[in-house]
């Protein structure tokens, strides 16, 4: 029989196919967002004609020669350190980010850094004119590199107009993929088949003449590169900037490279000449600190090699519910359940009948299990009402048996403590690498109760077995 070539129904904000229209999308959720596509065009769609005579490709062994990939060093740091050392040629990096979080802004800077190194670079910009641009680059004082500039947003113009550069460039910027279109598919620009097939063409691009490739994505509100999820298995790296309007830093992060680490970040923060990088984020994320305010732990962290210090803000306050609020912003809502769970259970701190706050400082997001320590001290000082010592840090894992497990790079987290004026640390028992503290002074245990009595003290904190007794 013969097939039949019927068009399908994809959801513009998940990918997932349909057979018929209906109104919301039973893969996310979202309403409004399924639009008839050609499956014939682009991956997945197959072949639609006979299939040709395959040409023998040969196979080869895992042991050979190998070369670093070569890279192209923006000399923007904090870039180069979430891209692993540089754009590396031949591939394609997917930026993505929230609108006028500073995507354009940041790339811009990148390409004129390039280019003053002697590279050739292309700033595609498909949403913004060639006026605005420019303007921006003024802003950025990078008008007077030699990065070359066009307004475009077809795909096969685009790649005629690289093709007819004088020099071949070593870095394309394309800002951005959801504006891109190509004449092989039917569909309007932005939607799944038209995304998946220009990002498609430039990735070859990428790949045949060695160019670093570097494709803008919109994110939508949960957080997703907006479009197509396929985007991101296409591509060799997936790097979002993240941060919040409200605060001027922005920090990039590496989800996913098949050249480099995920876990290392960059910081930056936003000012009227563009961004500028910040070597120290500790500083940044301790800046406003208020002195003896109950409620505040600092944690040392780790963000990839460099070791980073927030304060973990919390409030706990009777509530008025018949079920407690707890809201979280910048950690894991899941994991303070857990740490509340276990206070209760393990060491008679009931939360019960508490609302509970917690709060990153800056805006900053934390995913370590490590600060899990920091969490439950600042929980039980704000249920106190005792302040934490100011000039004490705190890390370490809690176990759901209520044990305080040790971290990776104890000696660092210390280190950076003792650089920013921190004279003592609570950490679990038993870390490795810890170095001399000077004057620091060391409190190692391995069991939360042990922290809850030394901070609360004879403070009784509504204990179960008080209340018993
Ligand atoms: P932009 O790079 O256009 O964001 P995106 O490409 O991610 O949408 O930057 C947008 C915001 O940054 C805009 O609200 C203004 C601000 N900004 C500055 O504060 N300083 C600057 O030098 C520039 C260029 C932008
Ligand atoms: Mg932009």
């Amino acid at each position: 029989m013969a097939k039949k070539n019927r068009a399908s129904f994809v959801c513009q904000n998940c990918g997932s196919v349909h057979t018929q229209w209906q109104g919301k999308c039973d893969g996310c959720g979202e309403w409004n967002t399924i639009v008839e596509d050609n499956p014939l065009a682009g991956i997945g769609g197959g072949p639609g004609r006979a299939p040709k005579k395959g040409r023998v490709v040969p196979l080869t062994t895992l042991d050979g020669e190998t070369e670093d990939a070569p890279r192209i060093v923006s000399r923007v740091v904090e870039l180069d350190r979430v891209t692993g050392g540089g754009f590396v040629r031949g591939s394609a990096v997917l930026l993505g980010g929230e609108p006028g979080i500073g995507k354009s802004t940041l790339l811009m800077q990148a390409a004129a850094a390039l280019s003053r190194a002697g590279h050739s670079v292309v700033y595609v910009s498909g949403e913004e004119a060639v006026a605005q641009v420019r303007l921006r680059a003024q802003r950025l004082k990078a008008a007077d590199s030699d990065v070359q500039l066009a307004a475009e947003t077809n795909v096969e113009d685009i790649l005629a107009t690289l093709g007819a550069a004088d020099k071949r460039p070593d870095l394309v910027i394309l800002d951005s993929i959801q504006t891109l279109w190509t004449d092989i598919v039917e569909s309007a620009p932005g939607t799944v088949s038209q995304v998946r097939s220009s990002a498609q063409a430039m990735i070859k691009y990428a790949k045949s003449t060695g160019a670093a490739v570097v494709m803008v994505g919109h994110v939508t509100k949960e957080g997703n590169i907006a479009g197509p999820r396929v985007v991101e298995h296409m591509v060799d790296a997936v790097i979002q900037f993240e941060g919040d309007g409200s605060h001027q830093y922005r920090i990039l992060r590496a989800l996913k490279n098949r050249f480099g680490p995920t876990d290392e970040i960059g910081v930056f923060e936003m000012m009227s000449s563009g961004l500028r990088q910040v070597a120290n984020p500790s500083e940044l994320f301790l800046g406003e600190r208020a002195d003896n305010a109950p409620g505040t732990a600092v944690f040392a962290g780790m963000e990839g090699t460099r070791p980073l210090l927030v304060e973990i803000q919390a409030l706990v306050a009777p509530t008025t519910l018949g079920t407690p609020r707890r809201a979280v912003v910048g950690w894991d809502s899941a994991r303070l359940s857990m740490i509340i769970a276990v206070l209760q259970a393990h060491c008679g701190v009931n939360l019960g009948q508490h609302d509970v706050y917690l709060n990153v400082a800056g805006g900053y997001r934390i995913s370590e299990p490590a600060a899990d320590l920091a969490v439950a001290c600042a929980l039980i000082s704000s249920l106190a009402g005792l302040a934490l010592p100011t000039d004490c840090v705190y890390f370490g894992e809690v176990s759901l048996s209520g044990s305080v497990r040790p971290v990776p790079h104890a000696g660092q987290r210390l280190k950076e403590a003792e650089k920013l004026g921190f004279k003592s640390a609570a950490m679990p028992a038993g870390s490795s690498d810890i170095p001399k503290w000077s004057d620091g002074s060391l409190f190692e245990t391995d069991k939360l109760v042990d922290l809850v009595v030394r901070i609360a003290g004879g403070k009784t904190l509504n204990r179960e077995r008080n209340e018993e007794n």
